[in-house]
């Protein structure tokens, strides 16, 4: 059984799905760039490079992969005879004094993290 579906009830159905889905969105948009706490380590290697410049990696994270990335280049880079200093982009480092700067952050939502947008 049919039943014909009026102009205004279509419109109310349309409205109703079309607001659903931006309260949605906008969900998942917030739950996309939210800062849960976790650990964001700065660390230091290749300490006994002491005559060259380090060079900095900074990294921005939510659940923390992209920290530990970081922290393997830092460890590769050590092993090529590099001095390197690991930061996370929230404590803003300065950029004087380094010979290269390596940014890190995760995608969401097909955009970097905001503070390594607003860093760069
Ligand atoms: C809510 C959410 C949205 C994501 N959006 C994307 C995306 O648009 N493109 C992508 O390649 N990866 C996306 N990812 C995957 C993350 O970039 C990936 O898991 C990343 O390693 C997380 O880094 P983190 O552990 O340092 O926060 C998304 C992950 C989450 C949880």
């Amino acid at each position: 059984m049919s039943r014909k579906l009026s102009r205004c009830d279509f419109l109310k159905v349309t409205g109703l799905a079309v607001g659903g889905a931006a309260v949605a969105r906008s969900g998942l948009g917030y739950a996309a760039t939210r800062a849960p706490e976790i650990p964001t380590p700065g660390l230091i290697f290749g300490k006994e490079h002491t005559m060259d410049k380090p060079v900095l990696v900074t990294y921005a994270t939510r659940a923390g992969s992209t920290a530990e990335i970081a922290a393997a280049i830092g460890e590769t880079l050590t092993a090529r005879s590099f001095r390197v200093e690991v930061k996370p982009v929230k404590s803003q480092p300065a950029l004087a004094g380094y010979v290269a700067v390596i940014l890190g952050s995760p995608i969401r939502m097909g955009n970097w993290l905001p503070e390594m947008v607003k860093f760069i």
